[in-house]
């Protein structure tokens, strides 16, 4: 056995998703350094086992016993890399909060995340599928992802373009799927703040909050606001953040549906019209529905929650009867967001 490993056999696994879903893990480990991380995925590829990597379990549907091993990389650290200019490079570890790591930025002077406040999860997962909000996403702030490659152990650095990024997609849930773990990020933050401010009610709240000094950190705390607001908090009431995509239809397509339905929320988009999930959701009559211990969110129609004691397979009963439902009443094909483990 290596130091910097825990490892723990028919490991409980409702602690570590953020929908509480009961599940358990055959064979657990948490790699707190590089080396141990690349030991125990050697001993994965040499026993052939499934492999699931797991981040702070906020993008996760538990849906059944998991034979085979889960590892989730608890590997640590912020650090400035060098400035150019205006420009500060900042390497921080997979294993690190999301939202912390946001707070830490801000603190140090450093700006670009402050839209991305409150967000669930760990800096590794951040690249993944490509976390967005409120007008920004992690690849317009991001400069590079190093990765290991589970069958050889080597070190890849994936620049940003390389990463093929697009809404809540990269390559890491397509191309190279189970190929890689995210070692640590290297992000390209501000000195001189370059705010996003017209997305939601972000002035409104900053209104709200009489900022006379609108800074980075001020706008952190209008979205925290905004986002506690309509939002549950996972440590209160088990969710995953948005359940659906919000999909793009053609421009015919969402010009019938707003003669059918003039208050449609609509964004045109470069590949056609984007509409908001949660109102299709909420307009076929699902926001506030309760099916067993799992429900659709009553604020945010695009959020599914667990009241205590409901399963994977029941949330996703909930899930494919809206798909099913909105799809009958719009013609729409809602993509779920969250990964499942089955
Ligand atoms: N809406 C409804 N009913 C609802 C929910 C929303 O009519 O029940 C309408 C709202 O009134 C608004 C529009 O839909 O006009 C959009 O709603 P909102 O601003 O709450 O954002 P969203 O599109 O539902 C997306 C992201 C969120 C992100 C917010 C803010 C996706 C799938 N979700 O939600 O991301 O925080 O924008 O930028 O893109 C996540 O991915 O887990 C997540 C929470």
């Amino acid at each position: 056995m290596v130091a910097d490993l825990a490892f723990f056999q028919q490991q409980p696994l409702d602690r570590l998703n953020t929908l509480r879903l009961p599940a358990r893990a055959r064979f657990f480990a948490r790699a707190f350094s590089e080396p141990a991380l690349r030991y125990i995925l050697g001993s994965v590829t040499a026993h052939n086992f499934p492999l699931y990597i797991l981040g702070g379990g906020s993008n996760l549907v538990l849906a059944g016993a998991l034979d085979g091993l889960v590892v989730q990389p608890a590997l640590m650290g912020r650090e400035l890399i060098t400035m150019q200019g205006d420009t500060a490079l900042v390497r921080v570890g997979a294993g690190e909060s999301w939202h912390q790591t946001v707070l830490w930025t801000l603190q140090q002077g450093w700006s670009g995340l402050e839209n991305l406040a409150l967000i669930p999860g760990t800096v590794g997962a951040s690249p993944i599928q490509n976390i967005g909000a409120y007008g920004v996403e992690v690849s317009d702030r991001l400069h590079s992802v190093r990765a290991l490659q589970i069958s050889t152990g080597d070190l890849r650095t994936f620049t940003a373009d390389e990463c093929g990024f697009a809404y809540r997609d990269s390559i890491f849930k397509s191309q190279v799927a189970g190929e890689y773990v995210v070692i640590d990020v290297l992000f390209k933050l501000n000195t001189k703040p370059d705010l996003c401010l017209d997305y939601g009610d972000i002035r409104g709240e900053l209104a709200r909050q009489q900022v006379s000094r609108i800074s980075p950190m001020a706008v952190a705390q209008a979205v925290m606001a905004i986002r506690s607001s309509k939002l549950p908090d996972p440590a209160q009431l088990g969710n995953a953040g948005s359940f659906f995509k919000n999909p793009t239809v053609s421009v015919e397509h969402a010009n019938s549906l707003k003669q059918a339905f003039p208050d449609l929320v609509a964004y045109p988009n470069a590949q056609g019209v984007k509409l908001a999930a949660g109102w299709l959701i909420e307009h076929a009559g699902w926001k506030g529905y309760q099916q067993g211990a799992v429900a659709v969110h009553d604020r945010q129609a695009l959020v599914l929650v667990n009241h205590g004691g409901g399963t994977g397979a029941e949330l996703l009963d909930l899930a494919a009867k809206i798909r099913a439902s909105v799809n009958a009443k719009f013609a729409v094909e809602l993509e779920q967001e969250p990964i499942i483990w089955q």
